[in-house]
């Protein structure tokens, strides 16, 4: 989004020192500012990010939910608490940070879109996967009924990646033993964070100004199999 030379990007991160690292190395740092906060507890995440635009007097055109925690276990192994507090940041962050914009933009007057970083996985049944699954299917569901909540002045959509080359999915794609199982699954391969841009761009811009409520499968066609 930075490359674009056209945003100026309030970037979230909850480590301070890496966040003002990623600021740097955007395109146009100046332009940038950054707010900090862990997403473990939503409430507090949507009342820090209330101060900060607060104290800066920022206003928040378009909002991407990006920030996400996956693990990969049998759901009779799965820890009850380790479950909430994945649905607590894949989920329930969003939902307060979107109440928080809006509490501070109560006439609608600068919020134009939404953007939730959703997962091909809630589309699909795979081994493993069924708490981070379920909040993904979620999040669409939260997305479905926002898009309605919040028409016609803010459009709210979800991105559906599949595997993506990140430190989330590192020990999937760097196993030998899954390289057959991917090349079959993936008929255009598996993704770099590049190929979700473009559309992240264009999902939060007027180029998408008559979509909302959608789905985005951005997914080099898993999903076809
Ligand atoms: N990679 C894939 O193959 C893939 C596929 C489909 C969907 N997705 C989705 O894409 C999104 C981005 O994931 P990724 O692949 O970039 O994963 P990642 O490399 O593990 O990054 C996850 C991000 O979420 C942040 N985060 C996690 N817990 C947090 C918390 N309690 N408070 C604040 N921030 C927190 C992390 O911050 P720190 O850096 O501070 O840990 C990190 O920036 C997620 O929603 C994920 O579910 C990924």
């Amino acid at each position: 989004l930075a490359l674009s030379g056209k945003r100026d990007l309030i970037l979230h991160g909850r480590d301070a020192t890496r966040l003002a690292s990623v600021r740097r190395r955007c395109q146009h740092p100046e332009r940038h500012r950054e707010w900090t906060a862990g997403l473990a507890d939503p409430a507090a995440a949507g009342e820090s990010l209330s101060d900060f635009l607060r104290s800066s007097g920022l206003r928040v055109a378009h909002f991407v939910h990006c920030a996400g925690v996956a693990s990969v276990e049998p759901i009779r192994h799965a820890d009850p608490s380790h479950v909430a507090a994945t649905f607590k940041v894949n989920v329930l962050s969003a939902a307060a940070i979107v109440k928080a914009l809006l509490d501070a933009d109560p006439l609608r007057e600068s919020l134009r879109s939404i953007l939730l970083v959703s997962s091909a996985a809630s589309l699909r049944g795979e081994n493993g996967v069924a708490v981070y699954s379920a909040t993904k299917g979620a999040l669409d569901a939260l997305v479905r009924s926002l898009a309605v909540e919040l028409a016609p002045q803010i459009r709210v959509n979800a991105l559906l990646p599949a595997i993506v080359r990140t430190p989330m999915s590192q020990a999937t794609l760097d196993n030998p033993a899954m390289q057959d199982v991917l090349a079959r699954k993936y008929p255009l391969g598996t993704g770099e964070t590049a190929d979700l841009a473009g559309v992240t761009e264009m999902l939060t811009s007027e180029s998408s100004r008559w979509t909302t409520g959608s789905l985005w499968t951005v997914d080099g066609g898993r999903t076809l199999f």
